[in-house]
């Protein structure tokens, strides 16, 4: 039996030391965590179990016969995180540069399907050169297999990508459709080609830093939703992250012990300026309605005339999505148009309930919006809010003009209570805007058409530029106090919390992608 112990317990050193000390170390010099500290960081103490550590690849041919290592370049298995279960993926970059071979690809998929039918987050910690170059389809067929199953739980459980080194060609797809990338500063990087064919085929010079690193794709293309200084705030990103979910499309979120108490936020009240034409930070107005410093900001660098993330209102976990008119007045484009609508629809898979908080002056015109598709895009994120189920809640603080009126969570799209302040203006447009059009000629003709236009302008402003019409119609349900704002948002969650709404029986919705 002591021999038999031996060779079990020399087999699960070799395996711990993955690719062997002297790529470990190469592997902190570039401030880097190795794959199994990764995991030991993001799992509770002691709770880690891994699954198939003794897995080695199947490949005979350039001699890899011999050159075997035990887990073949990913630790998986489960544990949980502050109490909770997950499956874990962890690519070993100590071997072969954590390359993906078909056993690789297998052991992957084994614990995916283990979190997809035991309902709880899949989390992959990506650190891979891509194929193992020295194996062929099987490789490919090996993402293909992790790219099915990541479709098929998508909207099950919640799925968390952390790229914490290479993620490059075809391999950059399977974050794409997990429901959360994380990127960590200046050690990852993701493209699908890298620097050397993009000169080839398009003769620009760039780096893989320039072209994929974490600040283009958090800024760019919006690619990655965080980004972390390093490997250990990547890990503390994906904690916080799965603090705000549920394990599953079935569950609820997480809600945290809360006890009402005056809830009135006097710093409310002195946000929105006098001028309405005067930007202002929404995140004041965030932060000024939810549990002190909760806010989870998603995709903070890319859009940022859209204002996304979680947060907890008395406890609750809620999404927020709320127009900044700090950048570009807080206009609706094609990107923040494409970051809400994906927001939304996260929310609404794992029964997160949404705050809307709106102050929009329109969508943005121009040959470049129009070309590049401001209809379906701004399509995208009507869609989501139509067809989310989640209870949702309207804040209007100021502009809500046109038909960004309609798409910002309207009464007239499902939402369930729709709040103003005082200071709302809701109309087909802005008061200049609409006197221009409608009293054109009038102006025109005036002996003094600047002054005709002020009082034209006046004549709408005093008609259309409140809430007051907009809630004699029921459109708004209360217009509320900008400083209770917070006390009727924990009675309103609190209120919706039970809420059942089923969509009408369909394969799947069409989506305007
Ligand atoms: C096998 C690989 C490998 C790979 C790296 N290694 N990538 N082994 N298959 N894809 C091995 C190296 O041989 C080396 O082994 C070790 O990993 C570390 O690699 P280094 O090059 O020393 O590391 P570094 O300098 O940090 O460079 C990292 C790298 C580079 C930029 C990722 O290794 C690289 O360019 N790799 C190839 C990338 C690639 O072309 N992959 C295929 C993409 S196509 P030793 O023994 O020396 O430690 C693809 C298609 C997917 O992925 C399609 C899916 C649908």
């Amino acid at each position: 039996m002591k021999d038999k112990l031996n060779i079990l317990n020399n087999k699960i050193a070799e395996a711990k030391l993955g690719g062997g000390e002297d790529r470990i170390a190469k592997q902190h010099k570039k401030g880097k965590l190795t794959a199994r500290e990764r995991v030991h960081f993001l799992m509770d103490e002691g709770s880690f179990e891994e699954i198939g550590m003794l897995v080695t690849h199947r490949c005979t041919d350039f001699g890899m016969e011999n050159q075997k290592f035990y887990g073949d370049g990913v630790i998986t298995g489960y544990g949980t995180v502050d109490g909770r279960m997950v499956y874990v993926f962890a690519q070993d970059f100590t071997v072969f540069g954590g390359s993906l071979s078909e056993t690789h690809a297998e052991k992957i998929c084994k614990i995916m399907d283990l979190a997809l039918q035991n309902g709880a987050p899949l989390i992959g910690l990506n650190d891979s050169g891509g194929a193992r170059i020295q194996e062929g389809v099987q490789s490919l067929g090996g993402y293909a297999d992790i790219f099915y199953r990541n479709t098929i739980a998508s909207g099950v459980i919640p799925q968390i990508s952390a790229v914490m080194g290479p993620c490059a060609g075809g391999a950059v797809y399977s974050p794409a459709i997990t429901d959360f990338t994380v990127m960590v500063e200046n050690t990852s990087y993701m493209f699908v080609t890298g620097p050397n064919v993009v000169k080839t085929v398009t003769n620009e010079e760039v780096t893989a830093e320039e072209l994929g690193g974490a600040s283009a794709h958090s800024v760019k293309s919006g690619v990655t939703h965080l980004t972390a200084a390093h490997d250990m705030d990547c890990i503390q990103k994906l904690k916080q992250l799965l603090s705000y979910m549920p394990q599953n499309c079935e569950e609820e979120p997480p809600q945290l012990e809360y006890e009402v108490t005056d809830e009135t936020r006097d710093v409310l009240a002195s946000i929105i300026p006098d001028n309405a034409n005067q930007p202002y930070d929404m995140r004041e107005v965030i932060n000024g309605l939810i549990d002190e410093n909760s806010f989870m900001e998603i995709h903070k660098d890319f859009a940022e005339n859209i204002v996304v993330g979680f947060s907890r209102i008395g406890g609750r976990s809620v999404g927020i999505v709320a127009n900044q008119p700090y950048y570009l007045a807080g206009v609706l484009d094609v990107n923040s148009s494409r970051k809400g609508a994906r927001f939304v629809r996260f929310c609404d898979c794992f029964n997160i309930p949404l705050l809307v908080l709106v102050d929009v002056p329109g969508f943005l015109p121009g040959t470049d919006q129009e070309w590049n598709g401001i209809i379906v895009n701004g399509a995208k994120l009507l869609y989501a809010f139509s067809e989310a189920t989640v209870p949702r809640v309207t804040v209007i603080t100021r502009k809500a003009y046109g038909g960004a009126y309609d798409v910002m969570n309207s009464k007239h799209i499902g939402a369930d209570l729709n709040y103003a302040w005082p200071t709302a203006e809701i109309a087909v447009m802005g008061a200049k805007g609409a006197a221009e059009i409608i009293f054109r000629n009038e102006i025109k003709k005036a002996d003094d058409p600047a002054e005709k236009l002020k009082e034209k302008e006046a004549e709408y402003a005093d008609k259309f530029a409140h809430p007051y019409r907009a809630a004699g119609r029921g459109f708004i349900d209360e217009i509320i106090e900008p400083q209770h704002t917070r006390t009727k948002l924990i009675k309103a969650f609190k209120m919706l919390e039970n809420k059942v709404a089923k969509l009408p029986k369909k394969k799947h919705g069409n989506l305007p992608l």
